[in-house]
C-alpha cells in the first residue's frame, strides 16, 4: 500500500510542488510547533562536533541543516538534498548566511555522493516519501563514513491506546487545516495516508538491520508520533 501511493508519478514531487512556499508555516499549525522540539531532540540525540560532517536528505526547507550548524556555530561542513527543487530554493533563501551549507538537488534512492564521505546521515520525515526505502538505506549506508551514524525522524506507531484514537480524531481534520492555510487539501490527504501506511518502528528497525546497519535503534518521541532511529556503519 506505502509504495503503491508513491508509485504514481510524481505524487511527491507535486505534493511539495503545492505546498513548498507555506511549509513552515503548516508545519507549525499542524504540529502546534512540536516539531521544533522534535527536530531539537534529534540534533541533541546526535551532539555534533564542530569538525563533524553531515548530509540531510529530504532536507526540505533546511532545519535540520541549520540546528545542526547552530551547536558548533556554524563550523560544520553540511550537505543538503532535496529532490524538489522548490523547496531547495526556498531553504537557500532561508539560510543564505549559513556560507558552510551546501545545496544538492537530488533522490534519496540515488545521491550522486561519493562513498564513505559523511560522519552523520539524517533524513527527516522524508524516509516515508521515498518509494524504496530499502534502496534510499542502502544509499545513507553507502554514503556515511566507517564509523558513520544513520538518524531516521519520521512519523511513528503511537504506543498508547487513548492517544492514538486522540491523535487520528485530530488527523481527519488536517486536510481542511491545510486547505485554510496553504489553500489546499490533497497534499495533506497524502500526508495522512503516507503516515498510516508506514511501516513500525520494529519493521524499520529489522530494514535497517537487514541492510547492515550495526546496533539498529529507536526512541519514541511524543508516545509514538514519531520516533528517532539511529545505526552505525561499521
Ligand atoms: C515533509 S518534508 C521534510 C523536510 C525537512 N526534512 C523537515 O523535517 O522539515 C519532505 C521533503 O522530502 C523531499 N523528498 C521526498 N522524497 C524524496 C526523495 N526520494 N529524494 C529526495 N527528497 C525527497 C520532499 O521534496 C520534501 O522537501
Amino acid at each position: 500500500m506505502q509504495q503503491n501511493l508513491q508509485r504514481k508519478k510524481g505524487l511527491v514531487k507535486s505534493v511539495f510542488d503545492a505546498v513548498y512556499n507555506k511549509y513552515d508555516l503548516m508545519n507549525d499549525f499542524m504540529s502546534f510547533g512540536v516539531h521544533r522540539y522534535w527536530k531539537r531532540e534529534l540534533i541533541r540525540l546526535i551532539n555534533p562536533s564542530a569538525n563533524d560532517t553531515l548530509v540531510d536528505v529530504a532536507c526540505g526547507t533546511g532545519d535540520i541543516a541549520k540546528l545542526f550548524s547552530d551547536v558548533n556555530q556554524n563550523q560544520s561542513k553540511i550537505l543538503c538534498v532535496d529532490f524538489n527543487r522548490k523547496m531547495l530554493t526556498e531553504g537557500k533563501k532561508r539560510l543564505k548566511n549559513y556560507k558552510n551549507i551546501k545545496w544538492k538537488l537530488s533522490n534519496a534512492e540515488n545521491l550522486y555522493i561519493p562513498s564513505n564521505s559523511f560522519d552523520f546521515y539524517t533524513i527527516s520525515f522524508g524516509l516515508r516519501n521515498t518509494k524504496n526505502i530499502n534502496k534510499s538505506i542502502r544509499e545513507a549506508y553507502r554514503v556515511l563514513k566507517k564509523g558513520g551514524r544513520f538518524f531516521c525522524l519520521e512519523f511513528s506507531k503511537i504506543q498508547n491506546q487513548n492517544l492514538e484514537i486522540l491523535y487520528k480524531s485530530y488527523s481527519r481534520f488536517i486536510p481542511a487545516i491545510g486547505k485554510i492555510v496553504v489553500g489546499e487539501s490533497k497534499p495533506y490527504e497524502y500526508l495522512i495516508k503516507s503516515i498510516e501506511n508506514f511501516v513500525n518502528q520494529e519493521e524499520l528497525t529489522q530494514i535497517l538491520k537487514k541492510n547492515k546497519f550495526y546496533k539498529p535503534g529507536y526512541r519514541n518521541l511524543s508516545g509514538g508520533i514519531v520516533s528517532i532511529h539511529s545505526g552505525w556503519k561499521i
